[in-house]
């Protein structure tokens, strides 16, 4: 690889919402790559219903990352490998909280690498607090009235209120 040419990573997920735990790959992402695209996808691999649009989670990864200048938000519909190939994009995260994650991860890395061989998946490890921590969990939590004041950024507490209609 040219090493002057510049290394773009993606973020691919569904992001229903964001947590901190996505904010810390992301973040760590940044040491590997000089540019990051996180990609929200319009359908995911997983079976599951949405609470927000793909276009109210692409505003709110924008709104919790605003900080980061190396980092874009779009968002991708189909697969991800052509998503990954007209963005130039040669690096896929992954976040790998726990052994159980690793078989569907490894399921998805496999099969991505089948249909493009020049992509590579990366898998970052969050930090420690948040190994328990889904957007799954989150919504759960939150629509049973939980604290999830701790797992995710204040913005998103906040759309999560507006939305579970919590004030
Ligand atoms: O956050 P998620 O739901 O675990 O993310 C899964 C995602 C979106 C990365 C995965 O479902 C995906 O890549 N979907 C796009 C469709 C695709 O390319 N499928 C083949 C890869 S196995």
């Amino acid at each position: 690889m040219n090493s002057t040419r510049e290394r773009v990573g993606l973020y691919p997920g569904s992001f229903d919402p964001i947590t901190l735990g996505h904010e810390d790959i992301a973040r760590r992402a940044l040491s590997v790559v000089d540019r990051l695209i996180i990609a929200v996808a319009h359908t995911s691999t997983h079976d599951k219903r949405g609470l927000f649009s793909v276009q109210e989670r692409v505003g709110l990864i924008r709104e919790v990352l605003e900080d980061e200048e190396r980092i874009e938000v779009r968002s991708f519909e189909g697969l991800l490998v052509e998503f990954a190939k007209a963005q130039g994009a040669h690096l896929v995260f992954r976040g790998l909280r726990a052994v159980s994650d690793f078989e569907y991860e490894l399921q998805m890395a496999q099969m991505n690498q089948e249909l493009w061989p020049d992509i590579e998946t990366i898998f970052l490890v969050p930090e420690v607090r948040y190994s328990f921590l889904s957007s799954s969990l989150v919504r759960q939590v939150a629509t049973l009235g939980g604290d999830v004041s701790g797992l995710v950024s204040p913005s998103v507490l906040k759309r999560l209120h507006e939305k579970l209609g919590g004030g």
